[in-house]
């Protein structure tokens, strides 16, 4: 089948919106280097169709892969690390086009370091990405490595191991509620980091303390975002 008659009958799916995305998964290539005359095997249509449906059963197979790209930068991605959603693309898009001229940035809670790379590749500002799980952070400079660009990584509960202060912070943090994780994981179907994905018993424990920690660590103009289920929420200095 060629890539345009896919998209043509995954068109009215739940996950359409984001085939460009599944595309570049499945095939295992950059955005950019899929054409729409290009042939896709019967297995990778199968593939696009699945997740094209429930993009949560495309986890399983990222990180049995062990790769792949997010904004078209290839990531290396094992089991300490969150797979990072096309659904976080209009934030690290928002970061770069309305912040991209800060000079200092902090991210709490880097994961593979995708929104960090991301960042890096198109702005000047210095690069500061934290998380409390050095395994991540080892997978994270491995992948900043790969892709060129230089990022400061601390590892940090929050802003324990933090010293400056920022023009800008940003975080995507774990959200999920205990509970349902719980749940997922008795079921034997968590296969993202429990630490990257649990937001203590509402979902927002973490959201919360860095939204109530962060002032201290902003410069007097400075802002903090917050990405939590999808919407972008930004903090001016004065508001925390
Ligand atoms: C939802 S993932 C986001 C990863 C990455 N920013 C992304 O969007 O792909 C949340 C990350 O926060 C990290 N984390 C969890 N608790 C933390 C804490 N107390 N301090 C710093 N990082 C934490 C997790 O290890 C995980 O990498």
């Amino acid at each position: 089948m060629l890539v345009k008659e896919l998209k043509d009958k995954i068109r009215d799916t739940e996950f359409a919106h984001c085939t460009e995305a599944i595309l570049s998964l499945v095939l295992d290539k950059p955005r950019e280097n899929i054409k729409d005359d290009d042939i896709i095997s019967d297995n990778d249509v199968r593939l696009c169709e699945e997740f094209a449906v429930d993009f949560k059963k495309s986890y399983p197979f990222i990180y049995e892969r062990g790769r792949m790209y997010f904004m078209d930068i290839p990531l290396i991605i094992t089991k300490d690390v969150f797979s990072p959603v096309f659904a976080t693309e209009p934030f690290v898009n928002k970061i770069i086009n309305d912040f991209g001229d800060k000079k200092d940035i902090l991210e709490i809670g880097t994961g593979s370091g995708a929104m960090a790379i991301a960042i890096a590749k198109k702005t000047i500002a210095n690069i500061t990405a934290t998380d409390i799980s050095s395994e991540a952070l080892k997978i994270a400079e491995q992948n900043a490595k790969q892709n060129n660009v230089k990022i400061k990584f601390i590892q940090s509960d929050l802003f324990e191991n933090i010293t400056g202060t920022y023009d800008l912070i940003f975080s995507n943090p774990p959200q999920s509620k205990s509970g349902d994780i719980d749940t997922i994981e008795k079921d034997g179907k968590l296969v993202i980091p429990r630490l990257a994905c649990d937001g203590g018993n509402d979902g927002f424990y973490l959201y919360n303390k860095i939204k109530s920690e962060a002032k201290k660590y902003l410069n007097n103009n400075g802002t903090l975002i917050l990405q939590y289920d999808g919407y972008i929420n930004i903090y001016n200095y004065n508001e925390l």
